[in-house]
């Protein structure tokens, strides 16, 4: 305990600094810098080579802290208290007073937020007074980063520090809630989009046209391990690295399991890493099973859909 709480002091000292450090959260790695900081976040940006028309989210420790920066309505509320710390980002308006710098939102004044759900990144959220903007650990389009040695892989040493908090418990990224206006749903995630619409009214997803995919970082070519992928394969070709769910009799070298048992949860968990790894072994193509589209399913889907677009 007392090496982490070393570690927190040395990552609050750099963020004091405007410097970014890495921080472990329950989803994925975030690569953070005081949201309050022009120079800080503007090295965000700089890091993971992403343009600043695409804005970043905000970390909060509690309420009390987002309520300097954010207008929260009931939805808010309703989903705060069931779902948080948790794997859940909330689009909010912006309070004019916010001392965000408008280079986190893009001018806009409507801001992403959340609230992780990692013991030592709210360690480090309690001791600090400004909250963290935090994209995820990895050059722009890149595969996100699950664990310490992922965020060595994507920046090397071009990053100061990285506050190690082991492997990432969900493995995907936040859902994000726009409570803007009717709550809609702006990318899947670590929270299934069924328990959010049984708790506060909003639009369903299926209604693709009055839905469609709004944020802004939603490009096509996204979470990409840089080579073609297959989706919805009943077999794989040669030399072709095989993702799979389900357990096959026949065995290979080929083959990657995303779970053993058919596990949805586990096969997030294990989604990033197994892609990671895929590349880092040289692998040309990539061939995956079809992934069933319920519960997390929903967000790997999501996920290898943009992996596979060219
Ligand atoms: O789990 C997560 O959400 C992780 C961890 C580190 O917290 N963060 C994350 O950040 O996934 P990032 O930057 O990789 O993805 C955030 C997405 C981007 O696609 C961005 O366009 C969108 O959120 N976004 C940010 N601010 C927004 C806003 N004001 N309105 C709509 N979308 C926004
Ligand atoms: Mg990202």
């Amino acid at each position: 305990m007392k090496k982490n709480d070393s570690n927190i002091k040395k990552a609050i000292k750099y963020l004091n600094n405007h410097e970014c450090v890495a921080i472990p959260t329950e989803t994925v790695y975030g690569l953070a810098a005081n949201a309050y900081s022009k120079k800080a976040v503007s090295k965000i940006y700089k890091l993971k080579k992403r343009p600043k028309s695409n804005p970043l989210i905000v970390h909060y420790y509690n309420l009390n802290d987002l309520k300097r920066d954010c207008e929260i309505d009931e939805n808010f509320k309703k989903l705060y208290i069931k779902l948080c710390p948790g794997p859940i980002s909330f689009v909010l308006k912006l309070k004019k007073e916010s001392m965000i710098s408008k280079l986190v939102t893009n001018n806009s004044n409507s801001i992403a937020v959340r609230f992780p759900n990692h013991k030592l990144t709210r360690k480090l959220l309690k001791n600090i007074n400004y909250p963290l903007a935090a994209p995820s650990a990895n050059i722009s389009k890149s595969i996100s980063s699950v664990s310490k040695q992922d965020v060595v892989d994507e920046f090397g040493s071009k990053l100061k520090f990285i506050l190690d908090g082991g492997p990432s418990k969900i493995g995907m990224e936040s859902t994000i809630i726009n409570l803007i206006g009717k709550p809609h749903i702006l990318r899947f995630g670590g929270i299934e989009s069924k328990i959010i619409y049984k708790m506060i009214n909003a639009l369903s997803n299926k209604n693709k046209k009055k839905t469609k995919i709004k944020v802004p970082g939603d490009s096509k070519l996204h979470y990409s391990p840089g080579i073609p992928m297959r989706l919805n394969a009943k077999k794989n070709f040669h030399n072709e690295a095989f993702i799979l769910i389900k357990k096959r009799k026949e065995i290979s070298k080929n083959y990657f399991y995303l779970s053993k048992t058919n596990n949805l949860k586990e096969a997030a968990k294990n989604l990033y890493k197994i892609l990671r790894k895929i590349k880092n072994n040289g692998y040309k193509k990539i061939a995956i099973e079809p992934i069933p589209n319920i519960y997390i399913g929903e967000a790997i889907n999501d996920r290898i859909l943009r992996a596979s677009k060219k």
